[in-house]
């Protein structure tokens, strides 16, 4: 299935995603065989994003989310646009990710890190790193102000939007932003040893 056709399926929510997610995938150009991680499944928006474009995902969340945001069906949307055989899922928590050191080619944190615990966001920051090979980028779309707009009319205890940079000193990373519509991505990479 195409992407204009993925998204008459997965409707409204999925299409608030779209515009910006797809603008990231395009921009980084990842190699077809790239190995994958997407933090923090939700909906599976992301990752069935990543999967549209014909990538090979592994996303999680951990167990003990029992927010609104977390354990929802995103195999049943994943199965309606026909890309569930690209998405596996695997239980973690960002803070203590169970993957080898320079595990992956990209990471991502699509509308995550605001719902992190602020306490434990420094230590998200370096198990991304941690597990990314040195160079590969490192993605966090956070939500922008036309995007907390429309949440907030829904889910007036939204947490705020959160800056990736305040949890990055020292860590020696490189960064770029991408703005978009509703997402606004900070994508940093560690300088290659
Ligand atoms: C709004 S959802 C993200 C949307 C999702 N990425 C998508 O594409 O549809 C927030 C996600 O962050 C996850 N999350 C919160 N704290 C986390 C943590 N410490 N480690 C991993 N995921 C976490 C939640 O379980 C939930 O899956």
């Amino acid at each position: 299935m195409d992407t204009a056709q993925a998204r008459e399926v997965l409707g409204e929510q999925f299409d608030l995603a779209f515009e910006d997610a797809d603008k990231l995938i395009r921009h980084l150009g990842l190699a077809r065989d790239a190995r994958i991680l997407d933090v923090g499944t939700g909906k599976g928006y992301f990752a069935i994003m990543l999967a549209l474009n014909g990538y090979s995902v592994l996303t999680g969340e951990p167990t003990t989310d029992d927010s609104v945001y977390a354990r929802q069906d995103w195999l049943t949307s994943a199965r309606a646009v026909g890309v569930d055989h690209l998405i596996e899922f695997k239980p973690f928590e960002a803070q203590e990710m169970p993957f080898d050191d320079a595990s992956f080619d990209a990471v991502f944190f699509f509308g995550v890190l605001h719902h992190v615990d602020q306490g434990a966001r420094t230590r998200v920051l370096q198990e991304a790193v941690r597990t990314a090979r040195p160079g590969t980028p490192i993605s966090f779309l956070e939500p922008n102000q036309e995007y907390m707009k429309l949440v907030l009319e829904h889910h007036p205890s939204h947490p705020d939007p959160a800056d990736p940079s305040a949890y990055a000193h020292g860590l020696g990373l490189s960064q770029e932003t991408v703005n978009g519509r509703f997402f606004d991505c900070t994508i940093f990479r560690r300088e290659a040893d």
